[in-house]
């Protein structure tokens, strides 16, 4: 009888609130997502825009690129090296991510490896007593607000080791497991796939390097030419592809393999793994310091950002320390100068005093899913998306400006990429007149034009993957961009 009683007592519960769910307006719901999709580090990777590359080791002193193995450490000697103000020199450009050498091809160690002596250990620097890996991450942890990465090259031209796989494979494990287990967290781990010409048969066991890698850091992302996490973008130029997809197959990659250069370089609009793509590049001509060498002019940085950053990837920017282990003041200036121009151009969006208007949009009015959306500062969770009207290919939002016209040279669109990127291709049309045909646009797509002075734009998605989801849309002013003239900057 209690039992019967009590199944009875559920049973109202039940109705009762079934009847107040009934009762209650409905609240659209986002839409499904495309798959696949970022992880969480993968999001908050593509959301640093710019990244910091420090190359730095006994090439530095030898005024090399490449070394040879056979450096004697007692070169190694910077005098006046101080990590904050490498720091200091990425905070000014608001960087938020720094990679270190810790080892490059020449086998030489930034931090005193109890595996080897030729290291940090083996120089006259701070009597054999520094660790510039320590001074790195304590550097980044004492300024707050930026995370560390860090290099550890697999070939290694100074160890004996190196063409016997699994004593090499072994050396490096152990190598990998000082650096990811002593130096607090770590954020993103570089692997490249170069090898030496007398060691071609050497195996890397990067599946045994990068389940290490998971272990001992949550929220790492792993960077090689076939991800898992970040793949390269296939030249060390700092170029995306005009199409710029953050899917792949990774069943199609493999790390040090020239011909999958322009797969990596475009993504694969049917790809089934989420990998986006890093830009590589120099702020000079060299990785390493170079004494006969400048930085790159400011609109060298500027085309670079907009070919990366404006397309879909992450600019990785290589700032090396000098031989002083100081970042030249040339060098820093110009990348602080590169920030401010950056905050110049996008601090100011025009669209935001205009009137917006779309073809339709999820859930009505008032639904939560309007093109007001693209005007606020959420750039991820809240978007315009249209309504979802089955085979209707073509979508439009449209900003229009009051009264008067509007003078911009370019045109930055947003897609909200946490629900997968999905738009194939795109234009833009500005009273009327057809300016940009383009492809991908993802997490971010810059269009950069002559200058134009006009009332209404008009962004059209003519193809998507499912519904497009636009996060943000704006109009900017570069006064830094001439595409007539001489760049005089
Ligand atoms: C690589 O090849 C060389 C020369 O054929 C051989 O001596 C060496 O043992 C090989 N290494 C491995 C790891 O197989
Ligand atoms: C390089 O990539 C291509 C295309 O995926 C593949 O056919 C080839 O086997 C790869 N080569 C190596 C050495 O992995
Ligand atoms: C990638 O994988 C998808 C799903 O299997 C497939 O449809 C697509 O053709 C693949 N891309 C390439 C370039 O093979
Ligand atoms: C390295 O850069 C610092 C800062 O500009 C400078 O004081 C120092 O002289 C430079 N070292 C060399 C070897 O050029
Ligand atoms: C990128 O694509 C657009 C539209 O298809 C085209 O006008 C432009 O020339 C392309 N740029 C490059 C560098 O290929």
């Amino acid at each position: 009888m209690a039992k019967f009683w009590c199944s009875l007592c559920m049973i109202t519960i039940f109705q009762l609130s079934q009847l107040a769910i009934s009762g209650r307006e409905q609240v659209p719901t986002p839409p499904l997502p495309v798959l696949p999709l970022p992880t969480f580090s993968q999001l908050k990777w593509q959301q640093r825009e710019i990244i910091m590359f420090l190359h730095f080791g006994v090439n530095t002193f030898t005024d090399s690129e490449w070394g040879t193995g056979k450096e004697n450490p007692s070169i190694f000697k910077p005098v006046g090296l101080n990590a904050n103000q490498w720091v200091a020199a990425a905070a000014e450009a608001g960087i938020s991510l720094m990679i270190l050498t810790a080892k490059h091809h020449d086998g030489f160690c930034l931090w005193p490896s109890k595996y080897t002596d030729h290291s940090v250990i083996s120089s006259p620097w701070k009597n054999g007593r520094g660790d510039v890996v320590q001074e790195f991450v304590g550097a980044i942890k004492a300024h707050g607000g930026i995370d560390a990465g860090l290099y550890l090259s697999p070939w290694d031209l100074h160890d004996r080791r190196y063409g016997h796989d699994l004593q090499y494979n072994e050396f490096y494990l152990a190598q990998l497991q000082e650096l990811l287990n002593k130096y607090g967290s770590v954020k993103e781990i570089w692997f490249d796939g170069a090898k030496g010409k007398n060691a071609k048969n050497m195996s890397y066991y990067f599946t045994d390097w990068f389940a290490m890698v998971r272990e001992l850091q949550s929220s790492i992302n792993i960077f090689s030419d076939a991800g898992p996490d970040v793949r390269w973008v296939g030249n060390e130029q700092g170029f995306a592809g005009n199409t710029s997809w953050s899917t792949i197959n990774s069943t199609l990659l493999s790390i040090g393999n020239a011909s999958i250069i322009d797969y990596l370089n475009t993504g694969d609009p049917k790809g089934t793994n989420w990998l986006p793509a890093e830009c590589d590049v120099s702020i000079r001509k060299g990785w390493f310091w170079h004494k006969s060498e400048s930085p790159k002019k400011l609109s060298e940085l500027l085309e670079i950002y907009y070919n990366s950053v404006g397309r879909n990837c992450v600019m990785l920017l290589n700032v090396p320390p000098n031989s002083t282990g100081l970042i030249s003041e040339t060098d820093a200036h110009r990348l602080k100068e590169f920030g401010s121009a950056i905050d110049t151009i996008f601090s100011n969006n025009l669209a935001e005093n205009c009137f917006i208007e779309a073809s339709s949009q999820r859930g009505g009015k008032d639904g939560g899913f309007g093109p007001e959306n693209v005007l606020d500062s959420d750039h991820l969770w809240t978007y315009w998306t249209p309504r979802d009207d089955g085979d209707r290919k073509e979508h439009w939002i449209e900003i229009r400006v009051p009264n008067g016209g509007l003078k911009f040279n370019v045109v930055r669109i947003q897609e909200a990429i946490g629900l997968g990127q999905r738009i194939v291709s795109h234009e833009i049309h500005v009273d009327g007149k057809k300016l940009v045909e383009g492809t991908t646009v993802g997490y971010k797509r810059l269009h950069r034009l002559e200058q134009v002075h006009g009332q209404v734009v008009r962004i059209i998605i003519k193809e998507s993957k499912g519904q497009p989801l636009i996060s943000s849309i704006g109009l900017h002013s570069d006064p830094y961009w001439n595409p007539n003239g001489q760049l005089v900057f």
